[in-house]
C-alpha cells in the first residue's frame, strides 16, 4: 500500500532539489566557512549565494537574513532579541515558541484575542495599541487552523498607534505556500524554517530590517552571522534551504492556486463522505491552501488517526509542535471550540497537488475509519 503522508505543517519531506543541494554541499563544501583556505572560502561563498537567493525569493531586499537552526530560535530573536522589557502584544494562537518567548520576558504582556475563525480581532487589537507597546508578534499563517492573519492592517495600525513597537512576523507556515513579499508588508522582522517548505531540518532564517536595529543575540560565541547567531554555519542545510524554496516558488509561479485547488477538491470529497465541521475561515481566500483543520464529529482524534494509518494515510491531530502532540491546544480554546470537541480535531496538511483519485482515496479511508469506530 502506498504511504500517503499528509502532515506537512509538522514537517515537509525534503524535496529532491534540497537533497541534491545538501549532498553537493556535503561533498564539496564541507570545510568550515570561517577557515581562510580556499575550501573555507568556497563554503562561505555558497552560504552567501544561498542567502541572496532566499532573500530574493522572499522579496526581502530591505532585510538582513541571519541563518539559525530552528523556527523557535528565529522567533526568539524577533521577540526577546528586541524587547526584553516593556509591554508586548502576542496573538492568542501563536506557536508556543512565540507565546513562551513573550512570557519569558521581564515586561508585561497581553494576548490578542481572535475570532472563532482564528483571525485577530482587529477592533480589540486596536484598543490594546498604545505608545508603551514595545513589541507585537503575530503569525502570518496559523499552524493548526491555516488561517491567514490580516497583517497589512495590523502593521498599519501599529505604526499609527504604537509607533515604538517592534513588529515581528512568524512566517514559518507561510513561506513556500504562497508568494511572500517581505518588503511590501514591511514588518520589522520575520521568521522562516526550512523544514516547512521542503528543506532539511536544522536550518531556519531570521530577517530584520537593514536600516533598523539588529537583535540582541540569544547566545554569544565566535561572532558568526554578524554576531547575531554564533556557531559554525550549517552550509549544507543552508544550500538545501535555498534549493527547496526555489523549487516551491517555481511551483507557485507556474500555478499560484494549485494548493487551494487541491484543498477545495479534498474538502469536497471529505464532506461528501464524512460528518465534519471545518475549523478556521470558511472563506478560501483567508486560509492557507495547504491546511485543512476540522472536527471529526463523534470521533476521538488519536485512535482515529492511528486507525487511518492502517490505510497508509498519515495525518495530524491539533499541532505536533506541542511536545509529543499531547498537550492541550491553546488555539482550540482561544477560538472558543467546545471542550467536548477539542479531542476530535484533525489536521490534514500537504504541499503538492492532490489528484481526484487521491482525494477520493483519503475521503474513503476516513469514512471507513469512522465506520470502524461506529460499528
Ligand atoms: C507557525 C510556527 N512557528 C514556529 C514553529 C517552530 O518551528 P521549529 O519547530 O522549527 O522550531 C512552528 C513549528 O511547527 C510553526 O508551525
Amino acid at each position: 500500500m502506498d504511504k500517503l503522508y499528509l502532515d506537512h505543517a509538522a514537517a515537509t519531506p525534503p524535496s529532491a532539489e534540497a537533497l541534491a543541494a545538501f549532498n553537493a554541499a556535503a561533498t564539496d563544501c564541507y570545510a568550515n566557512p570561517g577557515s581562510l583556505h580556499q575550501a573555507g572560502a568556497d563554503a562561505a561563498r555558497l552560504i552567501e549565494k544561498s542567502r541572496r537567493k532566499i532573500s530574493n525569493l522572499l522579496n526581502a531586499s530591505n532585510y538582513q537574513l541571519v541563518f539559525t537552526a530552528t523556527g523557535t530560535e528565529s522567533n526568539h530573536l524577533g521577540i526577546r532579541g528586541y524587547a526584553q522589557d516593556g509591554r508586548a502584544l502576542v496573538g492568542a494562537i501563536e506557536h508556543p515558541s512565540s507565546l513562551n518567548s513573550v512570557e519569558a520576558r521581564a515586561g508585561d504582556s497581553a494576548v490578542l484575542p481572535v475570532t472563532a475563525d482564528g483571525r485577530i480581532d482587529v477592533e480589540r487589537y486596536q484598543a490594546l495599541l498604545s505608545d508603551d507597546v514595545k513589541l507585537i508578534s503575530v503569525q502570518w499563517v496559523n499552524n493548526e487552523l491555516g488561517c491567514i492573519q490580516p497583517l497589512r492592517q495590523l502593521i498599519q495600525l501599529a505604526r499609527q498607534l504604537a509607533p515604538r513597537a517592534h513588529f515581528h512576523v512568524d512566517a514559518i507556515q507561510a513561506a513556500g505556500k504562497f508568494v511572500l513579499h517581505f518588503d511590501q508588508l514591511g514588518a520589522d522582522s520575520y521568521a522562516v524554517a526550512a523544514h516547512k517548505f521542503g528543506g532539511i531540518r536544522g536550518c531556519a532564517g531570521f530577517f530584520y530590517k537593514k536600516d533598523g536595529r539588529a537583535p540582541e543575540p540569544t547566545f554569544v560565541g565566535g561572532g558568526h552571522e554578524l554576531g547575531i547567531r554564533s556557531g559554525t554555519e550549517n552550509t549544507m542545510g543552508i544550500a538545501a534551504m535555498a534549493a527547496a524554496l526555489e523549487q516551491r516558488q517555481g511551483m507557485l509561479l507556474e500555478n499560484s492556486n494549485f494548493l487551494h485547488d487541491s484543498r477545495q477538491k479534498l474538502l469536497k470529497a471529505i464532506t461528501e463522505q464524512c460528518d465534519i465541521e471545518l475549523l478556521g475561515p470558511q472563506d478560501e481566500t483567508l486560509t492557507s491552501g495547504s491546511i485543512i483543520s476540522f472536527v471529526m464529529k463523534g470521533m476521538r482524534a488519536e485512535p482515529f488517526l492511528h486507525q487511518l494509518e492502517t490505510h497508509g494515510i498519515y495525518i495530524g491531530s491539533g499541532s505536533a509542535c506541542n511536545a509529543h502532540g499531547h498537550s492541550e491546544s491553546a488555539t482550540l480554546a482561544a477560538i472558543g471550540l467546545k471542550e467536548e470537541m477539542r479531542n476530535s480535531v484533525l489536521r490534514i496538511s500537504f504541499s503538492d497537488s492532490l489528484s481526484d483519485a487521491l482525494a477520493l482515496r483519503i475521503a474513503t479511508a476516513m469514512a471507513l475509519t469512522a465506520a470502524f469506530f461506529k460499528d
